[in-house]
Formats: structure tokens, C-alpha cells, sequence
């Protein structure tokens, strides 16, 4: 079955083809970050009418990549939600205008189930049950899979995401949209024993997290490090030691909640998806963890932890293959508790 897959949920218009047979044929992506940074983050009505923009030339170019013709296309697959809602409905009445014109079936894939699976692109994918921390800019999630489509959450964040916790402290930093991986290029240049910012909601039992005081304290950081400016020896590095505290802080708080939800569930397995994955510290670490542990840890390739058009052609194509299709009315969701899902039933 090869499969069209349509990503419009926020700020990057992605668009793939895979093939359950030959695995990904083809992948292409637009990113709208010179679009949103003068902005200083992303201006929904300027996403979803980009998105517009740009998802025909994105479908003319997998197609021609993949050597492959509308009608060799057995599905559609486009990301319901969560996420923005324009951009969504743009992705939504795009899938589905195909599906029609084309007479094939379409499904909405929720996004998150996306970033969870993408690691199945990988050469050796992991199999169920896993363990999957899911670390984007609108989710931190810990979430156990007994199978695909069976999601049950241990943890979750009660405020800010930590890809938003990145993006703030980043713009409290001066650094542009997107903040993430900005921080983590400033943070290389500070000194890790400077400053020593707390682990929230670590010292208390549970796997969820609170990522919006490191914000808050990364500026009283800042703040009183800028009104003793002359006073300390290396001021002038005070920003890159906040954003090094910073990221030691909230990795260090990500590591903690895997090792304990590792021990809670006995699971041997570690999936790792979503933008903050492609943080290069919090990589590091999580090798190290899994040494420790004597666990398996899977990451997407670094291009597949942000978000892509590859990751939501390949859970619709599992989606479609199980039969999950929809009617012709649809619906776009904002919010869409992952729990939500329904398990792959057998094909047929
Ligand atoms: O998964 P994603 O592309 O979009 C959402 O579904 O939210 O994640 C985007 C988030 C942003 O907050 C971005 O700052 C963060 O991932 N991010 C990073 C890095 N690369 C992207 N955060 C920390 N370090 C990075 N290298
Ligand atoms: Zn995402």
C-alpha cells in the first residue's frame, strides 16, 4: 500500500510518500521559520495560508522524487490534530480533496502518534511495549505502548511543554524563533557550574512535569546576574551560562522522570521522539541512561524528531492498512488526547 502522508499541524508543511513494501519513497519539506521570525513565534493565520502556499509544489516534488503516479496512491493520510487549527484545516481539505478527486480513502493521523512512530522509519525499529518520551513544543509527554495505538499517559506536563520552555527562555535570552536549537547552540559556550537551577517536581513522587518556573528563573537569573554586571568576573558570558543552567536543568528534569518511569514499568525499551529530541545534551545523556539501565533507546533520525510529513504518511499507512478510514465529512481537532486512540485492529 503506498501512502500519501500530509503534515500541516504548525509551522512546517511536510509531505512523504511511503510504501509498506518499500518502506519511505519520498519526503519533502518547507519550513515557515523565515516566515514567523520577525514575529518572534508563529502567527497562525500566516502558517495556515502558507501552508496553502505550499502544499501542491510539495506534492509535485515527492511524486516526481519517487518516480510515482496519482494513481499508484492507495491512501491519504493528513495530521488531524493537535495543533493549530487553520493550518490543520488546510492539510485536512487538502488530504480529503485528493481522497475524493482520486476515489481513495483518507484518514486524519493524530500528530503525536506521528512523532511516537517515527522512530519506525529507523533500520531497526523498536517493537512493543516501549516506553516513549515525546518532548516537542507543545508536548511532554511519558507515555507507555503496549501496542500501536495503545497509549496510556504516566506523566505529563501540568504547564508550559519544554520545547516552549526552550523557546521562551531562548527569546528571554534574545535569541531568535526557534528558540531550541539556538539555546543549545549558546549553551555550548557556558560554564555548566555557574549557576545551578532547580529540578522541578523531581523530589516529589509521579512522572509529571512543570517546566514553566526554569523560565521564570532563567529571567530572575538574568536579571540579577545583569545588575551586578561589573561586579562579576565573566559577566560578559552570563547569557550562555543561563541558557547551559537552563538546558542542564531541564534535561536533567527529563532524565529523571524516564529513569523513574523506566523502573515503575519494568519496560526495556526507550523511544524518543519530537523536536526536543534533537537536542544533542539530552541525547547524550539518554545513551548514557540506557548503559546504565541495560535498556534500548530509539530516536527518529534528526530530521524526523521535528515535524515532517514522513512520520504521519507512515501511522496512516498502518491506520489504512488496518481499515481505519473515514467517511467524507471531516473534522479538524486542536486538542486530541492521545489516549484517545483506538488500536490497530487486524487487516480485513
Ligand atoms: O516536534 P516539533 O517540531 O513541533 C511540535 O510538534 O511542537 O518541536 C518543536 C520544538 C520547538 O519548541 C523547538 O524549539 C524544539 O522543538 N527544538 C529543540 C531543538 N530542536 C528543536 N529544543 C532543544 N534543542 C534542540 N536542538
Ligand atoms: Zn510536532
Amino acid at each position: 500500500m503506498r501512502v500519501l502522508g500530509l503534515e500541516t499541524s504548525c509551522d512546517e508543511t511536510g509531505v512523504a510518500l511511503y510504501d509498506s513494501e518499500q518502506g519511505l519513497l519520498a519526503h519533502a519539506l518547507y519550513s515557515q521559520v523565515g516566515l514567523h521570525q520577525a514575529y518572534g513565534g508563529v502567527v497562525p493565520e500566516l502558517a495556515s495560508r502558507d501552508h496553502i502556499r505550499r502544499l501542491i509544489p510539495l506534492l509535485w516534488e515527492v511524486l516526481e522524487q519517487s518516480s510515482t503516479t496519482t494513481d499508484q496512491i492507495d491512501g491519504i493520510a493528513y495530521t488531524g490534530g493537535p495543533g493549530l487549527i487553520g493550518a490543520l484545516l488546510v492539510g485536512a481539505s487538502f488530504g480529503r480533496s485528493l481522497a475524493w478527486a482520486w476515489g481513495r480513502p483518507a484518514v486524519a493521523v493524530h500528530h503525536l502518534e506521528g512523532h511516537l512512530l517515527a522512530p519506525m522509519l529507523e533500520a531497526e525499529p523498536p517493537a512493543t511495549p516501549f516506553l516513549a518520551l515525546l518532548v516537542s513544543g507543545g508536548h511532554t509527554l511519558l507515555v507507555r505502548v503496549d501496542a500501536i495505538g495503545c497509549y496510556r499517559i504516566l506523566g505529563q506536563t501540568l504547564d508550559d511543554a519544554v520545547g516552549e520552555a526552550f523557546d521562551k527562555t531562548a527569546k528571554l535570552l534574545g535569541l531568535g524563533y526557534p528558540g531550541g536549537p539556538a539555546l543549545e547552540r549558546l549553551a555550548k559556550q557556558g560554564n555548566p557550574e555557574r549557576f545551578n537551577f532547580p529540578r522541578p517536581m523531581t523530589d516529589r513522587p509521579g512522572l509529571d512535569f512543570s517546566f514553566s518556573g526554569l523560565k521564570t528563573y532563567a529571567m530572575n537569573t538574568l536579571r540579577a546576574g545583569d545588575s551586578m554586571m561589573e561586579r562579576i568576573p565573566g559577566a560578559g558570558s552570563l547569557r550562555a551560562d543561563v541558557a547551559c543552567a537552563f538546558q542542564q536543568a531541564a534535561v536533567d528534569t527529563l532524565m529523571i522522570k524516564c529513569r523513574r518511569a523506566l523502573q515503575q514499568t519494568g519496560l526495556s525499551r526507550l523511544v524518543v521522539a519530537g523536536g526536543v529530541g534533537a537536542n544533542a545534551s539530552l541525547r547524550r545523556q539518554l545513551h548514557r541512561l540506557s548503559e546504565t539501565l541495560g535498556i534500548s533507546l530509539y530516536f527518529p533520525r534528526l530530521e524526523f524528531c521535528t515535524d515532517n510529513g514522513a512520520m504521519i504518511a507512515y501511522a496512516g499507512c498502518l491506520r489504512l492498512q488496518a481499515g481505519q478510514f473515514e467517511g467524507p465529512s471531516f473534522n479538524a481537532r486542536a486538542r486530541w488526547p492521545i489516549d484517545e486512540l483506538q488500536g490497530l485492529r487486524a487487516e480485513g
